[in-house]
């Protein structure tokens, strides 16, 4: 997509999904926390869960309500199912579509299905539509989702056919599905390889948790703005293994650099991993170390610079920067306040195809104590929220 339609589908995606504004005020928080507690809810006391598994239904789960205001159910369950065929076709060989038992081929036939299911919901939108300016005055509540949005936009007018609509909400389904849940798992991947900045980040959200009422009041934003430390865990996840190695540019111009002429049309991978490993802007850089990110120096040094830019840059960037961020918090948040875990088997990192945890990190989980023995327990770690080395902190929204 590009032009004028790639810039209103982005400023729509920003706007209408995930701009801060959005997730504040649009009753977005609640509802990410309400579906968090419920796949949380969902594990017994004592169980073993695959993290990556349950991480993907949330963000599925949500970005779905997000598009076409389906609440989890039979039909969510139903299309994810297809989805899920439909995303092993991405890293699979397009062999011949008629070739129907292969990975592709099934997902050939996912993606018919999961289209078909997204027509029918536009074609009843449709008519709820039609009924509604057909009862005007009866001041019917409109649906406050995507599809709404690119409705009111009007057909006509900005000339998007069914079919575009479904690519539209099925590449923002693919956007923000994978790539969130996949950083979830990692952090927590990370966590528990690295215990002292776990306990730090549960002494953090235990405070939190600690100012609410009961275990189901819903997080608010000024929460989410009150998780330095568990910032500093996110930024260094996408730092050391984010999902995107990096992005594609065409060049407009003939470019020189550093010597170097990129001829104009020329296609670039800008490589994110190879910038975020690079010892000359980070001190240990294959070392997990979230507590760099304390360091205003530190934050200053990379953040204008371009070169932390696990969300891409220019106006390209990922509009989905902020909603990740709220929903992996939220997640570690209710994870770490509720649960203790181990890993129920040895799981690794690998970076081919894409970044992920080869098994899909399965866990052991069970329930914290209510009272706090636990914490206590924890307590013999030594936990200072500021870092050695540094004096400062910073929330780091980079
Ligand atoms: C940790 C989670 C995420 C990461 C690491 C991530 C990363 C990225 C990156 C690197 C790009 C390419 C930017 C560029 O070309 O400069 C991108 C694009 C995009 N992302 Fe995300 N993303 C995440 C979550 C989300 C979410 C939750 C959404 C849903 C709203 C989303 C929606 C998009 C869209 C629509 C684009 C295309 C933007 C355009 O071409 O204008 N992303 N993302």
């Amino acid at each position: 997509m590009r032009g004028a339609r790639h810039k209103r589908m982005h400023s729509l995606t920003l706007t209408r999904l995930a701009s801060p504004a959005a997730i504040r005020d649009a009753a977005l928080l609640p509802h990410i926390d309400r579906l968090v507690r419920r796949t949380l809810d969902s594990w017994s006391p004592s169980s073993r869960v695959l993290l990556l598994d349950q991480a993907k239904k949330i963000t599925f789960e949500l970005t779905v309500k997000q598009l076409v205001s389906f609440d989890p159910g039979e039909w969510t369950e139903s299309l994810r199912r297809e989805y899920l065929l439909l995303i092993e076709g991405f890293f699979s060989i397009p062999f011949p579509s008629f070739l129907s038992f292969t990975t592709y081929g099934r997902a050939l036939k996912a993606r018919k299905k999961v289209e078909a299911a997204l027509k029918e919901v536009i074609r009843k939108r449709k008519q709820e539509r039609a009924t509604t300016a057909r009862r005007e005055g009866e001041d019917e509540k409109k649906k406050e989702d995507m599809l709404e949005e690119l409705m009111e936009g009007g057909e006509e007018e900005e000339g998007m056919t069914e079919e575009e609509m479904v690519d539209f909400l099925l590449a923002l389904l693919v956007a923000g599905y994978e790539t969130t849940s996949t950083i979830m798992t990692l952090a927590v991947k990370y966590l528990s390889d690295h215990p002292r900045a776990l306990a730090l980040l549960r002494v953090e959200q235990d405070g939190i948790r600690a100012r609410k009422k009961d275990e189901e009041e819903p997080l608010t934003w000024s929460d989410y703005k009150s998780m330095p430390f568990t910032q500093c865990v996110i930024n260094e996840t996408l730092r050391v293994a984010n999902i995107i190695s990096g992005v594609f540019r065409r060049a407009m111009t003939d470019i020189h650099f550093k010597g170097y002429k990129i001829p104009k049309g020329c296609k670039v991978f800008i490589s994110f991993r190879a910038v975020h490993l690079d010892p000359d802007y980070f001190e240990d850089a294959r070392m997990f170390n979230p507590w760099r990110w304390q360091n205003n120096e530190v934050v200053q040094q990379v953040g204008g610079a371009g070169i932390y830019t696990p969300f891409g840059g220019g106006s390209r960037m990922c509009p989905g920067y902020e909603l990740a961020r709220v929903v992996i918090s939220i997640f570690l948040h209710h994870l770490v306040t509720r649960f203790s875990w181990e890993e129920a088997e040895k799981d690794r990192l690998v970076f081919f195809p894409t970044t992920r945890t080869l098994k899909g990190y399965p866990i052991n989980v069970w329930r914290r104590r209510k009272e706090g023995s636990e914490s206590e327990q924890l307590g013999t770690i030594p936990v200072n929220l500021s870092s050695s080395s540094s004096s400062s902190s910073s929330s780091s929204m980079l």
